[in-house]
């Protein structure tokens, strides 16, 4: 049975959607059966595996207001292991048409269900709100994964995360488990960073990954080739970084 990890995090452009191209092709190559789940309208986890988003018949959409059956809505890769379910701008449709229906937060548990055989790990690349989407994507998971940048909002932004956390778990799901906080675009040079990052382990000591994603100009030029960081610079930094928290991961769940 699959295990369904969401990278979620309300603020934009703090690395959920590189860490889960990246760490979904890490596990690939670690042996495991992958799925990568594209909950945002942006497409970029589509893009970034080298999918022309504006030419999808179907996509994730689809499958969630149950006008598609899952499965047809799954894309093999030409990566190891890899799975994808696309989206693309269809899916900003996707929140009043939720908010529509029974069990509005539980249409992504609903559609992910029928393929928890397929695969070892579901990973879920969520869209930079806490809206219906991203509580949908939570709902269906066991873990999340929180990428954040070490900057001075960070913290006040990780605390309204772990409200809307604790809402879903009362609400929806009560395992829903905090798999770990990375921190990506990592400058340990800075001493902005070290501050926050001290903060950081002061309440979630635990729960902070070991190894951090540093800045890297091969990590941000990857997906424009369609392609994660192993397979487009396997002995970059990011890439080694990127499978190591994948290492991290089997370890915790
Ligand atoms: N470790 C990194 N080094 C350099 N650039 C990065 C790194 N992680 C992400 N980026 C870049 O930062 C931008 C935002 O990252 P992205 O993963 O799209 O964030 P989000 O999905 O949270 O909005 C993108 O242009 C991406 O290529
Ligand atoms: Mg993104």
């Amino acid at each position: 049975m699959a295990k369904i990890i969401s990278f979620a995090n309300q603020k934009g452009g703090v690395g959920k959607t590189t860490t889960a191209i990246n760490i979904s092709a890490a596990m690939g190559r670690l042996g495991k059966r992958v799925l990568l789940v594209d909950m945002d309208p942006q497409g970029n986890a589509t893009a970034g595996l080298g999918i022309t988003k504006n030419k999808l018949t179907v996509s994730v959409y689809d499958a969630l207001i149950e006008k598609a059956d899952s499965k047809s809505v799954v894309h093999k890769t030409k990566f190891t292991n890899l799975s994808i379910m696309p989206s693309n701008i269809l899916l900003a449709g996707a929140e009043l048409d939720l908010s529509q229906m029974e069990n509005q937060a539980l249409c992504a548990k609903k559609m992910l269900a029928p393929l928890l055989g397929d695969y070892d790990y579901i990973f879920i690349d969520c869209p930079p709100a806490l809206g219906l989407l991203t509580v949908n994507a939570l709902a269906a998971s066991d873990g999340i994964i929180i990428p954040m940048q070490c900057e001075y909002y960070a913290l006040e932004g990780l605390s309204q995360l772990m409200i809307t956390v604790r809402k879903v778990r009362q609400l929806y799901n009560p395992n829903l488990d905090i798999t770990g906080i990375l921190l990506t675009m990592y400058n340990k040079q800075l001493l902005l960073t070290k501050q926050v990052k001290e903060e950081i382990a002061k309440y979630y000591t635990e729960k902070l990954f070991k190894n951090e994603i540093s800045r890297s100009v091969k990590l941000s030029e990857a997906p424009s080739f369609g392609k994660p960081i192993c397979y487009y610079a396997r002995y970059n930094k990011g890439a080694l970084e990127y499978q190591a928290v994948a290492k991290e991961i089997l370890m915790r769940i």
